[in-house]
């Protein structure tokens, strides 16, 4: 059957980054064979743009008939002012939370060529590769009671919930254990148990769910420490898990450990294997239309896509393997070139990867 892939360019470098990815899905379809159909549809600022809303009726129809979806990026300083329910990044967990995708899988790699980029000592991050995975669609982000008012004393407060039951943290440890079995069989739970219940209970489940993984080491670190320890010794770590906020935190970290946000992607993944797959960065308006953008965490999500929802993992290791020859071919987007160093544009780097895809 026809793999179906809707396609969400979004706000800024968005829809360049994400022609790119197209290229590199193209030449599958032409060289390999991997048959697909895609379908755009618009999200975040461009949709309140057009429709007033940053996740229309329409793109959850597209969405839902989909396989996967690829984002490209939302937000821009314009919507700021914007009520929060209209906001680009409310699109975003809109889409998170309708599809469920609870599992999002945040490699931080660091690519050899690139390791002067990191601002860490190069001995502590050459080699870096952790994967964290952070619960996508609870906690914090999403539970009741939410908002904001006056309290009985009159005083303005804002408030949210940090919550989780059983099984939404049996379900996230489940894939962070398996993925963990795939990799170097380490796995550290990250919670603040010292001082937050929601977070005690994280830990018991995770202890719980640990039985049925018994070759995967596991171990438990307080957030604050997990934040110190990444970027004092990062290569400790194989496999992250943790809950939305702390993942939302800690995997930034991450990236930057690589010293190249513009290389990373990320899959966000349902139960049911629909995933959507989108660039860790953002929208960065301040290069959008410059054709400046470097495409290759959109393209390396394109890779994960093919790994995570289409069990294709041959030809996921081929677009990743063509990355690696592209940067080993001394190929940078502005983003990842050091001082002095030639660039070259959004559209000239996705031809590169194409071309090494078919060489
Ligand atoms: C991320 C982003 C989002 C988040 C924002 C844009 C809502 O920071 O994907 O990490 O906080 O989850
Ligand atoms: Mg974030």
């Amino acid at each position: 059957m026809t793999k179906k892939i809707a396609v969400l360019g979004g706000d800024g470098i968005g829809p360049d980054i994400v022609a790119e990815a197209i290229k590199v899905l193209n030449c599958l379809r032409d060289d390999y064979g991997f048959q697909f159909e895609t379908e755009e549809a618009l999200a975040g600022g461009i949709a309140y743009d057009k429709e007033g809303h940053p996740l229309p009726e329409s793109t959850i129809k597209v969405c839902k008939a989909a396989d996967a979806i690829l984002l490209g990026a939302v937000g821009g300083p314009q919507y700021d002012a914007l009520p929060r329910e209209l906001r680009p990044e409310s699109g975003l967990l809109g889409l998170r939370g309708t599809f469920e995708l609870f599992a999002n899988l945040r490699p931080a790699i660091l690519y050899s060529e690139l390791a002067s980029a990191s601002s860490l000592k190069p001995e502590l991050v050459a080699g870096l590769d952790v994967m964290i995975v952070r619960e996508l669609t609870g906690g914090i982000y999403f539970e009741q009671p939410k908002g904001s008012g006056k309290n009985k004393d009159g005083l303005r407060e804002g408030f949210n919930t940090m919550r989780y039951n059983e099984q939404e943290v049996e379900r996230i440890a489940r894939v962070a254990f398996e993925i963990a079995q795939k990799r170097n069989k380490k796995l550290c739970s990250v919670d603040k148990a010292n001082v937050l219940d929601v977070s005690q209970l994280w830990r018991d489940v995770v202890i719980e769910v640990s039985k049925d993984f018994p070759d995967v080491e596991l171990s438990h670190m307080y957030v604050d420490n997990a934040a110190m320890q990444l970027v004092a010794r990062p290569k400790q770590f194989d496999v992250i898990v943790t809950g939305n906020m702390f993942g939302d935190i800690l995997s930034d970290i991450a990236a930057m450990l690589t010293g190249s946000i513009g290389m990373l992607p990320s899959a966000s993944l349902a139960s049911t294997g629909k995933g959507m797959y989108e660039p860790v960065h953002g929208s960065a308006p301040d290069i959008a239309g410059k054709g400046i953008a470097n495409p290759l965490a959109t393209i390396l999500s394109v890779s994960m896509m093919l790994r995570y929802t289409f069990n294709e993992g041959e030809l996921a290791d081929r677009i990743e393997k063509a990355v690696g020859k592209v940067l080993a071919n001394g190929k940078r987007s502005a983003d990842i070139a050091r001082q002095g160093e030639a660039t070259i544009g959004t559209k000239a780097m996705g031809d590169a990867v194409v071309e090494a895809l078919r060489s």
